[in-house]
């Protein structure tokens, strides 16, 4: 089959490589009929994420067609549509019966995960084409993809719905939900969010669904910033703006209620903190530049609330542990417990009250992958979020 795979910083290609099998009785084959590139994708792309491998297949955003059930697997059926999570949970452990499917202690073989034991002190769960710090599981941006404990992850996507309504059940929608409960959002509640990729925009949405009265959305992309606006959020620009001057002005000189960090560990800006960021990173004396969490960190109200839904690999310096404990802020983080919010979001999206559509920006055949993260990760005000399809031979005017 036809596959995205990694090949050094920068260097993704399209390779044949062998069709995947039945490993284990829980297991199921999907057919990709739509997959996404994610932002967590982009942090591969640029070398920062350890354990990646020459050829390994990359794609945690995927869904399609059961074309083959292990004998274990008494929930899937041939032929059905579904919609997988990013996160392999096996359902029964102590962490998945508390619904910390990102926590699962089973999906990530304790012989694979010493890097991430090493790095975490524990070991995560397993994730689709993310490295082999997670498993080093085969991803979904390709023709054909193994799904492990292929009767917890997968749902059942009802005909009514297109793939592009359902497809960002499987990583980002859930994430935005997540970074916006993590907020605990209050009548009256101002929540600014950094980073308007599709993780803050669908963050936004669901701040204001959750009854925020007022969403602040922070980035540097024109075109990002007006998605913003166009879900109801009011936009701050970093390049021509003081971000905490505004926040402040925004909030009647109080700071927002709670604030969500959607950009993770390559935040861009030339802030003195993040060229120092930049060096470090650089020399490898640092896993990730954390400028956004610094800002939120010191913009947020006393006793707010600090959402990072944006991924953080290893280490940071300069953490205004300060700001933090003289606050008195709440943090709250996690890769995503996505099994946990599909049921829920998957109504949502059928009552018409969530829009998951408006933030493609591309769809492409797979074999355009590699251009696709380019575009993805050179010209981020224009490509928003790109769509691969398996089946189509050549992109349509995209
Ligand atoms: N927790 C999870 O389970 C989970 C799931 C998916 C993605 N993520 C992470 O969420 C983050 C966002 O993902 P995405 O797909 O939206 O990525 P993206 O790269 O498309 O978007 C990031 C946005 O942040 C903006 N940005 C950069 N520096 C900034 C700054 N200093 N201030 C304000 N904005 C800034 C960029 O301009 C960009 O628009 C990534 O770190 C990704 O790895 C986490
Ligand atoms: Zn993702
Ligand atoms: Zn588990």
């Amino acid at each position: 089959m036809r596959a995205i795979t990694w090949h050094g910083k920068k260097d993704v290609r399209v390779d044949t490589v062998p069709d995947p099998e039945i490993v284990n009785p829980r297991d199921a084959i999907i057919e990709i009929s739509s997959t996404a590139i994610c932002g967590s994708d982009l942090h591969l792309y640029d070398g920062v994420i350890p354990g990646m491998r020459t050829g390994d297949i990359l794609g945690h955003e995927f869904m399609g067609e059961v074309v083959e059930v292990g004998t274990g697997n008494k929930k899937l059926r041939k032929g059905q549509r579904v919609v997988v999570p990013f996160v392999i949970a096996c359902g029964s452990c102590f962490f998945c019966e508390k619904q910390q499917y990102s926590a699962c202690d089973n999906s990530n073989p304790a012989d694979k995960a010493d890097i991430s034991h090493a790095a975490y002190g524990h070991h995560i769960s397993g994730f689709f084409g993310y490295s082999h710090l997670t498993g080093g599981y085969a991803g979904g941006q390709a023709e054909y993809v193994r799904v492990p404990y292929s009767d917890v992850g997968p749902v059942v996507v009802p005909e009514d719905l297109e793939d592009e309504e359902a497809l960002f059940l499987s990583d980002i929608l859930p994430t935005g939900w997540m970074a916006a409960e993590n907020c605990e959002i209050e009548e009256g509640d101002t929540v600014a969010v950094w980073g308007c990729g599709p993780v803050g925009l669908f963050a936004i949405q669901s701040a204001l669904l959750m009854g925020a009265a007022q969403v602040i959305a922070i980035d540097h992309y024109p075109n990002r910033l007006e998605l913003a606006r166009g879900l109801g959020a009011r936009i701050v620009n970093y390049k021509n703006t003081d971000v905490y001057e505004a926040l402040m002005e925004m909030t009647g000189g109080i700071g927002p209620d709670a604030a969500i960090d959607a950009v993770g560990m390559e935040s861009h800006g030339f802030a003195p903190d993040n060229i120092y960021d930049y060096a470090k990173q650089t020399l490898m004396l640092q896993s990730d530049r954390a400028h956004a969490l610094r800002q939120a960190l010191y913009a947020v109200r006393k006793g707010g609330r600090v959402s990072v839904p944006g991924a953080y690999g290893g280490f940071v310096d300069k953490f205004p542990v300060g700001a933090f404990m003289q606050k008195g802020l709440t943090i709250r983080t996690g890769q995503t417990h996505v099994q946990k919010y599909i049921p829920r979001l998957l109504d949502m999206i059928r009552e018409g009250r969530i829009d998951t559509t408006f933030l493609i920006s591309h769809r492409l055949p797979l074999e355009e992958g590699p251009e696709g993260y380019r575009k993805f990760a050179f010209e981020q005000n224009e490509t928003t979020k790109v769509v691969l399809k398996p089946g189509m031979t050549r992109s349509n005017g995209l």
